[in-house]
């Protein structure tokens, strides 16, 4: 596999993220698998650090990488704070007025000393030292050739700004980018950045990811309140989804938001709301009407760190708890948690047809690490996709009432929409009977739960079984959900070329909880390693209060992060070579 990593680090407001964004699209272009990880403060100025990662790669990429091949640091802090993670013969770019004296030390990586403040002060203005960054690093690349496409590409970037500004950047790009080939040696290994482009690829995020499979899925009205990191999905939309008959909502707060989606779902239209940790705690009220209406919704937790306002633009998967248990009653619901970016726009797909068809509310669970995650993604023909639309009754009779909530065997029965004669009936929080009306009678209470769990019940024997990775006979499980999946199965191959044997379960219906899946998956396993992010060890809890399988003498081990960052896959293979390092040798295929 060839493969390039590219870190930028820098100071909020020296334009990392557009730089990297500008140059995911290049490498893309070049016929490149892209994926990457951005990473900033809270604070529009903060002391902390920009970071855009990008891993270019011949093959699709399960995470982000642990070492990178070369840096682009605009100030001494964080080029310290990241040469660490420089690989042997690597390369750094930095500005020239950067003292060399204090990275003596670190040898066997190439040093570019560039003066990048001057060069866009020449070039341009100050402002355009990203560009000049960019087209520095383009212009030591031997087969990248400047083109039209890079240059609409940086032109889009800064659209919004005033014209002169755009024609700076551009102009601080290509002059960077000859200056670069006139008095640089080219460096050999950023040839890995461009192949001959085989096929169409799309680029998005996680959050655009999801908001693409929301319009997929027939997705005609999205309600929200902005927050970071779920407001992309509402730009998104905002921008798309008028094109396709379709309306956005912004709305006051979170409540209004849900309450607006399921209004709108009322009225017969699919619709979807999407937030972060603090806003589903004020959504999970609405989510209670939505389960006793029976109306269908899907709601999408961008998920961030901490509780309150935490960490608004770190990464955590610690709504697991609030997404699963957080609704008052007993409230049938779905939740799903897709693994890359590709499975965001599958995932969602899959939560409408999921809400439409057993007319509950459908939570995502995405994060910060996944949600602004871009990757690049195979074109893929959307006639293949299904889509599934909510069950209507064959007939109404006008002289009769509607009758809404009628028993069946699957529990789901037949939906109208406003204004169809004879479909009249009331979508109402109290519980009811059959046709609708107010009843606090307990054999009625007791009869409608049932009813509304027995659609749980139908969607979990129709559920396709959880995907597991790396070899049946495995001993050594391990299980993980969300984007924690990526750096595990790439965690699994590196302990495979160790000679260990591993076996990974990743569901991606978490709730109801996958109890089966998970029985099964651990019926020949004699030891377990649950992976996740957050500190309580979330999914882990509920793994061992509800898995039967647990009783026999399975070994369970922990791994938890929860300092906002992702998992590294070197992370990941410490743990499972400690565990097997320290006791339990018989784990592994062959010794070394
Ligand atoms: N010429 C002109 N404008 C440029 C530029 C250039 N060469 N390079 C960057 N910019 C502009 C960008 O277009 C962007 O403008 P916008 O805010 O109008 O979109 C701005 O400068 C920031 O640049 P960008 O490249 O997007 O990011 P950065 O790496 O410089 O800074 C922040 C990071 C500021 C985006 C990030 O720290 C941030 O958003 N923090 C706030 C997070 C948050 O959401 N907090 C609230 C939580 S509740």
């Amino acid at each position: 596999m060839v493969e390039l990593v590219i870190r930028i680090v820098g100071t909020p407001g020296d334009g990392i993220i557009s730089s990297g964004d500008i140059l995911t699209l290049a490498a893309a272009r070049s016929g490149r698998y892209v994926s990457t990880y951005r990473s900033f403060p809270t604070e529009i100025r903060g002391e902390d650090q920009s970071l855009y990662q990008l891993r270019i790669s011949s093959k699709k990429i399960l995470t982000s990488a642990d070492e990178i091949d070369i840096l682009i640091a605009f100030n001494e802090k964080f080029l310290r704070d990241n040469i660490a993670d420089l690989k042997k013969g690597g390369a750094v770019i930095f500005d020239s007025s950067i003292n060399d004296e204090k990275f003596k030390e670190y040898k066997n990586i190439t040093k570019y000393f560039v003066p990048i403040a001057n060069l866009a002060k020449e070039f341009a203005t100050e402002r355009s030292k990203n560009m000049v960054a960019l087209g520095i690093l383009l212009g030591l690349a031997p087969n990248f050739e400047i083109n039209e496409q890079i240059k609409s590409d940086i032109q889009k970037k800064y659209e919004t700004k005033d014209r002169q500004i755009v024609e700076n950047n551009v102009q601080a790009f290509e002059k960077a980018y000859i200056w670069a080939r006139q008095n640089l040696e080219k460096e050999a290994f950023l040839e890995k950045l461009v192949i001959e482009p085989s096929g169409k690829k799309l680029i998005m995020s996680g959050c655009e990811a999801m908001a693409l499979g929301a319009l997929v899925a027939g997705c005609k009205f999205y309600s929200g309140y902005p927050i970071t990191p779920a407001t992309e999905i509402m730009e998104f939309l905002a921008k798309e989804l008028p094109r396709l008959g379709g309306n956005v909502l912004q709305c006051e707060d979170e409540i209004a938001a849900i309450t607006a989606a399921l209004g709108a779902s009322f009225s017969g239209v699919k619709a979807m709301t999407a937030t972060s940790g603090p806003g589903l705690s004020l959504m999970s009220e609405a989510i209670g009407l939505a389960s006793m209406a029976e109306l269908p919704v899907v709601i999408a937790d961008v998920q961030r760190g901490g509780p309150s306002t935490g960490l608004p633009t770190k990464t955590e998967q610690s709504d697991l708890n609030l997404a699963i248990y957080g609704t008052h009653g007993d409230t049938p619901k779905i939740v799903l948690a897709p693994i890359n970016v590709e499975d965001s726009f599958y995932q969602t797909v899959k939560a409408f047809n999921y809400a439409e068809k057993y007319q509950v509310p459908v939570i995502i669970l995405s994060d910060v690490s996944l949600g602004e995650r871009r990757e690049c993604i195979d074109e893929f023909d959307i006639k293949d996709i299904e889509v599934i639309n909510r069950l209507k009754p064959e007939k109404l009779n006008e002289n009769e009432s509607f009758s809404r909530y009628t028993q069946t065997y699957s529990g789901i029965s037949p939906m109208t929409t406003p204004g169809e004669k004879g479909g009249a009936y009331i979508a109402t929080g109290l519980e009811h009977t059959e046709d609708s009306s107010p009843s606090s009678k307990p054999h009625v209470h007791a009869a409608m739960t049932e009813k509304r769990f027995k659609k749980i019940e139908t969607a979990q024997s129709e559920f396709l079984a959880a995907k597991t990775y790396g070899d049946d006979d495995a001993k050594f499980g391990i299980i993980s959900w969300g984007s924690t999946s990526g750096a595990v199965l790439e965690a699994i191959d590196l302990a495979e070329k160790q000679g260990y044997k591993i076996q990974a379960l990743y569901p991606r219906i978490i709730y109801p909880f996958p109890t089966k899946w998970i029985n099964d998956f651990l019926h020949n396993k004699e030891m377990l390693l649950i992976v996740e992010r957050n500190y309580c060890g979330q999914f882990a809890n509920t793994i061992v209060y509800r898995c039967t399988c647990l009783n026999k003498d399975i070994k369970i081990h922990n791994l938890m992060k929860y300092n906002g960052e992702p998992f590294t896959t070197k992370e990941i293979f410490n743990k499972i070579d400690q565990i097997i390092k320290g006791q339990y040798l018989k784990f592994m295929t062959h010794q070394h």
